[in-house]
């Protein structure tokens, strides 16, 4: 029945919006308040987006979608019930489409880069994460998407996605190694926070063979906090020499851990093969740029 009335109120959503383009309308707003104090003879060469409105969306009763013509508003469109569910959804995407990426050649664009590290940036990845400290004020172009090779020297955070975790169907870390995305874990978004979903309870499959069945030590975004490695998805300690895993970020060193030396921080550190490796291996490959990718919820 939900399905029959949402289909139906798609029918009648799509029908409204043909014939708002057909008669060609000068402006389209929807008031989620009805205050419809505006002045609408005033002159206004942009849209206007209420970001506080649109993205804390909640215990809405009722939609307005008002056309404005010759200064007036001379249609008024009301949502309610199934078809005001189907209109939120449409007004309520996630974010703008330039966030959107075909990781995969699949011809749709679903995966909505919600952060990037980057090795060697100068600051924290995990405080750029947790709440964007360490990310530039104006990260290259590069850093907001998937062109690996271009030039980017921050984090980036997208903000939006970050704090407004919602509708989450998978969440995807990716390990980016000479110019190419060589690692990917897929988790799922049910259940999750921003901060807790890199877990054995919500790991759906990886590129490591052997990292399901473990064992772990660590698997969080917190990891080691002591120590400095987070996004850590680690098998065993057993003094540094014998420290194993698949994949950590490193933002500072430890005096006592070779394997965690370098000349900039942070370090993305891999298990380079199918399985898990020795972090003082060659083989614990060190990446450029670690990134999480976000997939929604689709309405059915
Ligand atoms: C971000 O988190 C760090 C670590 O918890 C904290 O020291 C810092 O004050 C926070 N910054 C903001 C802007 O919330």
């Amino acid at each position: 029945m939900v399905r029959v009335a949402a289909a139906a109120a798609v029918v009648v959503v799509v029908v409204v919006v043909v014939v708002v383009v057909v008669v060609v309308v000068i402006v389209v707003v929807v008031v989620v308040v009805v205050e419809v104090a505006a002045n609408w003879t005033e002159p206004c060469n942009d849209h206007w987006r209420n970001p506080e409105a649109l993205t804390k969306w909640s215990n809405i009763r009722e939609v307005i979608l008002g056309i404005v013509d010759g200064g007036v508003l001379i249609k008024i469109l009301r949502f309610k019930g199934a078809a005001l569910t189907v209109l939120l959804l449409i007004l309520d995407n996630q974010g703008e489409q330039s966030e959107y990426f075909d990781l995969f050649h699949s011809g749709k664009q679903e995966w909505r880069l919600a952060f990037r590290g980057t090795a060697k940036a100068g600051t924290s990845v995990y405080t750029a994460y947790l709440n964007g400290t360490g990310v530039k004020p104006n990260v290259e172009p590069a850093c907001m998407g998937v062109d690996w090779r271009g030039p980017c020297t921050s984090h980036w955070r997208n903000n939006d996605a970050l704090d407004h975790w919602k509708n989450i169907d998978q969440v995807l870390f990716t390990v980016i190694y000479k110019g190419e995305m060589v690692k990917t874990i897929y988790f799922s978004g049910e259940g999750t926070t921003y901060m807790y979903w890199m877990d054995l309870d919500h790991y759906l499959r990886s590129c490591w063979d052997d990292l399901e069945m473990g064992p772990h030590n660590f698997f969080s975004i917190t990891g080691d906090y002591g120590s400095q490695r987070h996004f850590f998805i680690n098998r065993n300690y057993g003094g540094c020499s014998n420290d194993a895993g698949w994949v950590v970020a490193i933002d500072q060193p430890k005096k006592t851990c070779p394997w965690q030396a370098s000349d900039a921080y942070p370090v993305f550190k891999f298990a380079g093969g199918p399985k898990y490796e020795n972090w003082n291996s060659a083989r614990a490959l060190e990446a450029e740029a670690i990134a999480v990718f976000l997939k929604y919820k689709k309405l059915e």
